[in-house]
């Protein structure tokens, strides 16, 4: 069920109740970004729209509930009484996960955490346990194994039936849901020349790059090295197209633009004249909160190509992909 509230000071609002398993509903907000004074251009004519991914669901927002929902639509299919997932200690989609399953569902689950548990655990990690996940450490050695660790293995072993989400609910069914966010968002509004989004696996970006529309799509990592990273997203977006369009690869491959020079020094890392950026961000639009790792260097990135003139976009939109319990990791 849907309906419009009418157009206000050109921000779009959709409330819609969200499908299966989810009480409640979202909210979608598309709202205009203005450009902080220091990277204005005023050889250009451009405007920019936010997204507020952020916004639209009280467990798991941003891409967390749509990269989590074919994921439980399927343990549940498969009549699972174990789920378990994989994260860092800070991690959004382990957040996000033990929110959800609280709220929700009647599976156990289980988070395989990277490194060492320290008594004092994290805030993302005290919500986790909260809300009843059961935490296992596992080496970093063996985590970057993924769900080929051993400490996966030992959970399989002493459950049995567990179904497994890999990392940041990634994989084709994370994906999947990716594709109709990406739907959802075009039906609020498709006159953009281009759509921009933060990676870190990069299954957001393979979602909505299967979707047919026809603008391109701007990936901006928030790894450091993640260079090899846009041909495994042109892969996970074309094992979807089988599925649902008849895009070509060429196409897709045309149509997707990604950038892995933006990681500010590292993952979860800020240079100087990033936490500048924000601070200014915030002070004309105050109403829009960036996340640290994610969104804040994506308009970073795209504001800097934005104030050389290589951006050539005339309406773009940035998905904001959530994230802001993220901050609690900072001081
Ligand atoms: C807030 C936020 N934005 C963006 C991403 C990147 O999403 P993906 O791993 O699908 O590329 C993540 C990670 O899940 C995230 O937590």
């Amino acid at each position: 069920m849907q309906w419009n509230i009418p157009l206000f000071c050109s921000l779009q609002y959709v409330l819609e109740f969200a499908s299966t398993n989810h009480r409640g509903f979202f909210l979608s907000i598309i709202q205009p970004f203005i450009i902080p004074k220091r990277y204005e251009n005023l050889h250009r004519q451009g405007q920019f729209f936010v997204y507020r991914g952020d916004l639209e669901h009280p467990y798991a927002p941003g891409n967390k509930w749509h990269k989590l929902k074919y994921h439980l639509l399927e343990a549940q299919a498969r009549q699972a009484k174990y789920i378990a997932s994989l994260g860092g200690p800070y991690s959004n989609h382990l957040h996000a996960f033990a929110q959800t399953l609280n709220t929700h569902l009647e599976f156990k689950a289980l988070a395989v955490i990277r490194g060492e548990l320290h008594p004092r655990l994290t805030p993302t990690l005290r919500d986790v346990v909260w809300n009843g996940v059961e935490l296992w450490p596992a080496l970093r050695r063996d985590y970057k194994r993924g769900l080929h660790a051993d400490v996966v293995k030992q959970i399989n072993a002493l459950y049995g039936d567990v179904y497994w989400i890999p990392e940041g609910g990634g994989g084709e069914l994370g994906a999947k849901g990716c594709l109709d966010w990406a739907k959802h968002i075009e039906a609020l509004d498709n006159q953009y020349d281009a759509w921009v989004v933060s990676a870190g696996t990069g299954t957001t970006a393979a979602g909505l790059l299967s979707h047919p529309q026809p603008v391109d799509l701007h990936v901006i990592s928030a790894l450091k090295g993640a260079e090899h990273q846009r041909a495994d997203i042109l892969a996970l977006a074309l094992s979807l197209k089988t599925m649902n369009s008849t895009q070509t690869e060429l196409a897709l491959d045309k149509r997707l633009f990604f950038h892995s020079e933006a990681h500010e020094g590292g993952f979860a890392k800020h240079s100087g004249s990033l936490l500048e950026f924000i601070d200014e961000c915030n002070a004309v639009n105050p109403d829009l909160p960036l996340d640290p790792i994610y969104t804040c260097k994506t308009l970073f990135y795209v504001m800097k190509q934005w104030h050389k003139g290589d951006w050539p976009y005339r309406r773009t939109l940035l998905i904001h992909t959530g994230g802001l319990q993220g901050w609690r990791g900072y001081a």
